[in-house]
C-alpha cells in the first residue's frame, strides 16, 4: 500500500529556547534566559484563580466573551473586532489560512520572529524577506520587495529577536506607502515594556484601520505563557471570517479566566515594568565592560553582539551552560555571534551578573 501524498515541507521547523543542558553533570537549578517569559511570573490575582476549584468537565466558552469584554474596556477598543486564541501563535496560523495559498507572497523582515515565515509557508505563499538597515526593521526595504502577489506583511514592534522597533511615523508612513489591499499585521507581543515618547503600539495607532491586524499575547508581561493565550483585533469582516475557520474551543477555560484577572492588575503590571527597565540598564551595563554590546532597551530581552569581545557568542553560551544558565542562540534566526538575553526575577540577574564577571576574570 503506498499511503496518500503529504504536503512537503521544504523549511526549517520552530525550535523553542532551550530548556534542559544534557550536558550538566551536577544537579542544579537551570537558570532559563531564552524565552522572553515573564521575569515575575503572574500576577497574584491569577495565582488565585489557579487556587480556585476550576471545574474541567463542561466546554470553555467558544467565544471567550468575558475576556473580549475584558479587553474592550482596557484598551478602549470593540469587543466584536476581538478574536482570542491558543496564544497569539494560533492567530497568525489562522491568519495565513485565511488569506494565502499557493503563488502568494509574504514579505517578513529578515531578522523576525519564525513563526511568520513558518505558517506562511505551510499555506503554500513564498516568503520574502525584507533586508534590515543594522539590525532594525527599513521600511524602504519592504517597500522595495513588494509586488502584485503581496498579500500579508508581517512585523513585530518591538521586533524580536533584534529588539530595534519602528516609530510611530515609521509605522504611519509604512501603512501610507504600502499597497491598500495588502494586510499589514504588526505583532504588538512587548508592547507593554515600552517608554520611548516615539513609540506607539499597532493598536494604539491602527485600531480603526481596514487593513492593519494586531496581534497581541498574554505570554510576555502577564506570565500566562504555559496557558496558551493571545488574541487578534482587525477589521470585524476579517474576524467574522477567522471565528469561522477557528477550532470551536481554541481557548481553555482556565486561561480565559486567568487572562481576566491578568489584564487587571494595573500594579502587577507597572511592577514588572519598573523591574524590567532597572535590569536591562544594569546588565546592559555590566556587559559593556567586556565590550558585549546589544541594542538600545526596548522590550524584556537584549540583543548581544559577540562582535567587540573578546569571546565569541558559542563560546559564551557554552561557558555559560556549565554554569546552568541558557540564553538563545541566534543562528536559526540567522544572526551571527549574537546571543538573546532574557531579563530575569531578582535572584536570576543576579547570578547572571556574578557568573558574567567569573567567566571574564578568566578568559
Ligand atoms: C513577536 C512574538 N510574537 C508572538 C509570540 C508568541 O506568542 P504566544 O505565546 O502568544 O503564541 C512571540 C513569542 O516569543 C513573539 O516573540
Amino acid at each position: 500500500m503506498k499511503l496518500t501524498k503529504f504536503k512537503e515541507l521544504k523549511f526549517k521547523s520552530y525550535k523553542p529556547g532551550k530548556y534542559e543542558i544534557p550536558s550538566l553533570k551536577e544537579k542544579r537549578k537551570i537558570i532559563k534566559l531564552s524565552a522572553n517569559e515573564s521575569a515575575l511570573g503572574a500576577s497574584p490575582k491569577v495565582k488565585a484563580i489557579l487556587r480556585n476549584n476550576i471545574s474541567t468537565s463542561k466546554y470553555p466558552d467558544y467565544t471567550s466573551k468575558l475576556l473580549r469584554k475584558q479587553i474592550s474596556t482596557k484598551f478602549k477598543c470593540d469587543s466584536n473586532k476581538v478574536i482570542c486564541g491558543s496564544g497569539s501563535d494560533e492567530i497568525i496560523q489562522m491568519l495565513c489560512q485565511l488569506f494565502l495559498a499557493k503563488g502568494d507572497h509574504v514579505i517578513v523582515p529578515e531578522f523576525s520572529f519564525l513563526m511568520y515565515r513558518i505558517y506562511a509557508s505551510i499555506s503554500g505563499a513564498k516568503v520574502l524577506f525584507s533586508k534590515e538597515k543594522n539590525y532594525k526593521i527599513s521600511v524602504d526595504n519592504i517597500i522595495k520587495k513588494v509586488n502584485k502577489k503581496t498579500k500579508i506583511v508581517f512585523l513585530a514592534n518591538p521586533n524580536n529577536p533584534t529588539g530595534t522597533y519602528l516609530y510611530k511615523n515609521e509605522l504611519i508612513s509604512l501603512r501610507k506607502r504600502l499597497r491598500k489591499d495588502i494586510l499589514l499585521v504588526i505583532d504588538d507581543a512587548y508592547y507593554e515594556y515600552m517608554k520611548d515618547q516615539n513609540y506607539a503600539s499597532g493598536l494604539k495607532i491602527f485600531k480603526n484601520s481596514k487593513n492593519v491586524f494586531i496581534l497581541r499575547t498574554f505570554s510576555k508581561i502577564y506570565g500566562l505563557a504555559a496557558l496558551r493565550i493571545g488574541w487578534g483585533y482587525g477589521d470585524k469582516k476579517i474576524i467574522d471570517a477567522l471565528n469561522f475557520i477557528k477550532p470551536p474551543f481554541n481557548v481553555n477555560e482556565i486561561a480565559q479566566l486567568c487572562a481576566i484577572e491578568a489584564l487587571k492588575d494595573n500594579k502587577f503590571i507597572n511592577k514588572s515594568i519598573k523591574h524590567n527597565l532597572y535590569w536591562s540598564k544594569k546588565i546592559k551595563k555590566n556587559l559593556e565592560q567586556f565590550d558585549i554590546y546589544s541594542n538600545k532597551i526596548s522590550a524584556n530581552f537584549l540583543l548581544l553582539s559577540f562582535n567587540h569581545c573578546k569571546l565569541s557568542a558559542v563560546a559564551f553560551e557554552k561557558k555559560l551552560e556549565k554554569r546552568g544558565i541558557i540564553l538563545r542562540e541566534m543562528n536559526s534566526y540567522g544572526i551571527d555571534n549574537h546571543l538573546r538575553l532574557t531579563i530575569g526575577n531578582n535572584s536570576e540577574n543576579q547570578l547572571f551578573l556574578s557568573e558574567l564577571k567569573k567567566i571574564f576574570k578568566n578568559v
